[in-house]
This record gives structure tokens, C-alpha cells and sequence, in this order.
């Protein structure tokens, strides 16, 4: 049995590859720090139903302090999904994402060289495009316009990735994650806090009069793109060839327009939204994946449409918010 190290496995993503991987018969190792970015409750739950698997493994850690931790088996892979997420924090808070994203996946993937593991896949984001002309967005293109220390931080992990590639032989694939979505999401991102403000009726500030847009993608898609590229590191056979440093974008290339993202959950909840038009932020305004080299390398092809996914994520909402 291949077992998985999945860093920040109480968050989102980490909760559902998790699931995943327990699904296909791996042993997961799972790493959290709980950390109070948003409701620990929802973390909690989601640790709660992981554990439900005998061959979860939970430490309540943080990544940082990853070489204390006494593992019982070898760790064949690892998916560093902890992070700072979100590009909004305050400046005053800014040291989160060096302390998760910079000094954290450091701590990572020294565990790796140290344990002599070489296989590692990690999150990286679609905020590394900043304002870039080109769209969709592809990996080939050159990138050094962030519009947050957010972003900065992603792209410092894809360097010091690459340098840990060659330098010490590890085979690394950085995946771009453009806007995840879905069941037990993430209670600070747009389509959550809408759906939550419909609900209790209240006001949604929509930035750049709600024309904005995003590629959402639904989690499902993610976690299974996510699952190719451990496949395909599993199926390397490296001999005498260089080891692997792939970039790939997880994306839905779908774009959808921020208003007609309210519309969408308008008509499901079966309400109307108060919408106030409010200030003009400096955010990315659109994303759009290139979907050409993730299919090239892991057949990744999107299959839920932001309809069905928003669909799914409001019966979960509607349920969870009973049960809580
Ligand atoms: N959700 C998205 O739309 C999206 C988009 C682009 C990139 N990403 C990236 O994907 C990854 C997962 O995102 P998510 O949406 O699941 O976020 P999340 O916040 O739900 O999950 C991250 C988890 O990591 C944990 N964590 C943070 N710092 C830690 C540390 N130092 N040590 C141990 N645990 C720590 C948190 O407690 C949390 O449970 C992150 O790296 C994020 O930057 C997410």
C-alpha cells in the first residue's frame, strides 16, 4: 500500500483529495494546523469524517515542524496543499504567507530530501497570471507581475521547486489552481459569501460593477487532476533522465462573469440578491485557464459545469447550515 503525506488536509482541497486517496486505497497521513483563517468548525467537521477511515492519520501540525513528526510507514509522495490561502489578508498579516508559503513548503521539501522522498506535488495558483495580456492563461508564458504578496509567495514556490528539482533529484509537479469551488468549500471565497448573504439577506458589495470573472472550477475536477499527476509520478521511471518539474494549470476554461455568478444563485436559491455596487478594487479582473498541457500530460478535461457545480454546492450548503 502507497502511503500520502497531504499537508493542510482539514482545508478544501486537502479534505476532498484526502477522501479521495482513502477511496482508491492509499494510506493518508494527513498534516493540519487548524489555524483560525476562517471557521475551525468547518475544518473540524471535515477532519471529523476523514478519520472515519482506519487508514487516515491525522497530526495536528504545523508544516514547519514537519521533521518532528514520527511517521510508522515510509511516505511514498506528498501533496503540499498547506498555505495562507486567500489575497486579502491585511498588511499587518502579511507575515502568514511567508511563515506557510515560503518558510513552510521549504520545511517540505526538506523533509523530502531528508527522508529520501521524490516524489512531491503542491498547490501553486492562478494569481501567479497577475494582469497578463494573454488570454487564457498559459504556462509558457513568463510571469512576474503579482498583484499580491499572495501571488509573490506562489511563485517563489515554483523557484525554489525548480531549484529542488535538479539540486536534489526530486520530481515535482506545481499545479495552478484556478478558483475551486464546491461542497465544503472555503466560507471567504465570492460564490460562499454570496450564497450566505442571499440567505440571511443581506448586502453583497460587488466590486467593478460585477464584472469581474473567474474560471471556476469544481473540486471534483481539481482533486482528480490533482490524482492523474501522482499516477504519472508513480508510473516514472526516471533512469537517467532529469527529474520532473512540471507546471500545470486546474482550471475549467469557462470563464464566468461575477454578475451572472450572483444571477446563478440567485435562481437556485429561488431569492434576490441586495446588490450594492461598490468601489473599484485592484484585483485581477479575469482568469481563464489554457487547458492544453494539463491534457496533454494527465488527460486532466473538466467535466462539471458551473450549473451542476453550483447546484451541488448549494444542496451541501443548505444542509450543513441545518447542522449547524
Ligand atoms: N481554493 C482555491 O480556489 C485555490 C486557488 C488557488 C490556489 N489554492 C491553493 O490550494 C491550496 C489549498 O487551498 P484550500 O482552498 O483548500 O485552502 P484552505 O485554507 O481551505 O486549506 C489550507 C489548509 O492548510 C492549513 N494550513 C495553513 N498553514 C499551515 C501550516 N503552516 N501548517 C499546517 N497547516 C497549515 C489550514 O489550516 C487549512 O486547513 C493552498 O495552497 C491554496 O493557496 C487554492
Amino acid at each position: 500500500m502507497k502511503n500520502i503525506l497531504v499537508t493542510g488536509c482539514a482545508g478544501f482541497i486537502g479534505f476532498h483529495l484526502s477522501k479521495l486517496l482513502l477511496s482508491q486505497g492509499y494510506r493518508v497521513y494527513g498534516i493540519d494546523n487548524l489555524n483560525d483563517y476562517y471557521c475551525k468548525q468547518l475544518k473540524s467537521a471535515r477532519i471529523q469524517i476523514l478519520k472515519r477511515h482506519s487508514k487516515f492519520i491525522f497530526h495536528n501540525n504545523d508544516i514547519i515542524d514537519l521533521h518532528k513528526i514520527q511517521f510508522n510507514s515510509r511516505i511514498d509522495c506528498v501533496v503540499n496543499l498547506a498555505a495562507q490561502a486567500g489575497v486579502r489578508l491585511p498588511r499587518k498579516d502579511f507575515n502568514k504567507y511567508l511563515s506557510s508559503n515560503i518558510e513552510g513548503f521549504l520545511s517540505v521539501l526538506d523533509f523530502c530530501v531528508d527522508n529520501s522522498i521524490n516524489k512531491v506535488l503542491y498547490a501553486s495558483s492562478s494569481s501567479v497570471y497577475g494582469e497578463t495580456n494573454s488570454i487564457p492563461f498559459s504556462e509558457d508564458e513568463p510571469i512576474n507581475s503579482p498583484k499580491s504578496i499572495y501571488a509573490s509567495s506562489k511563485i517563489f514556490n515554483e523557484n525554489i521547486a525548480s531549484i529542488y528539482s535538479s539540486e536534489f533529484n526530486i520530481n515535482l509537479i506545481g499545479f495552478r489552481f484556478f478558483t475551486v469551488y464546491g461542497p465544503w468549500g472555503r466560507p471567504d471565497m465570492a460564490y460562499y459569501k454570496f450564497s450566505e448573504a442571499i440567505l440571511n439577506n443581506e448586502p453583497i458589495y460587488l466590486n467593478n460593477k460585477g464584472q469581474m470573472s473567474r474560471d471556476m472550477t469544481h473540486v471534483s475536477d481539481i482533486v482528480k487532476g490533482i490524482f492523474s499527476g501522482l499516477q504519472r509520478l508513480f508510473d516514472m521511471k526516471n533512469g537517467n533522465k532529469s527529474f520532473e518539474n512540471l507546471i500545470l494549470n486546474l482550471g475549467n476554461d469557462s470563464p464566468i462573469q461575477t454578475i451572472d455568478l450572483l444571477e446563478k444563485l440567485e435562481k437556485i436559491l429561488e431569492k434576490k440578491a441586495k446588490i450594492i455596487f461598490a468601489e473599484t478594487s485592484n484585483e485581477v479582473l479575469s482568469t481563464h485557464a489554457d487547458l492544453k498541457k494539463p491534457f496533454k500530460y494527465l488527460d486532466y478535461c473538466p467535466k462539471v459545469s458551473v450549473d451542476d457545480g453550483l447546484v451541488d454546492f448549494i444542496s451541501w450548503l443548505l444542509k450543513y447550515r441545518d447542522t449547524t
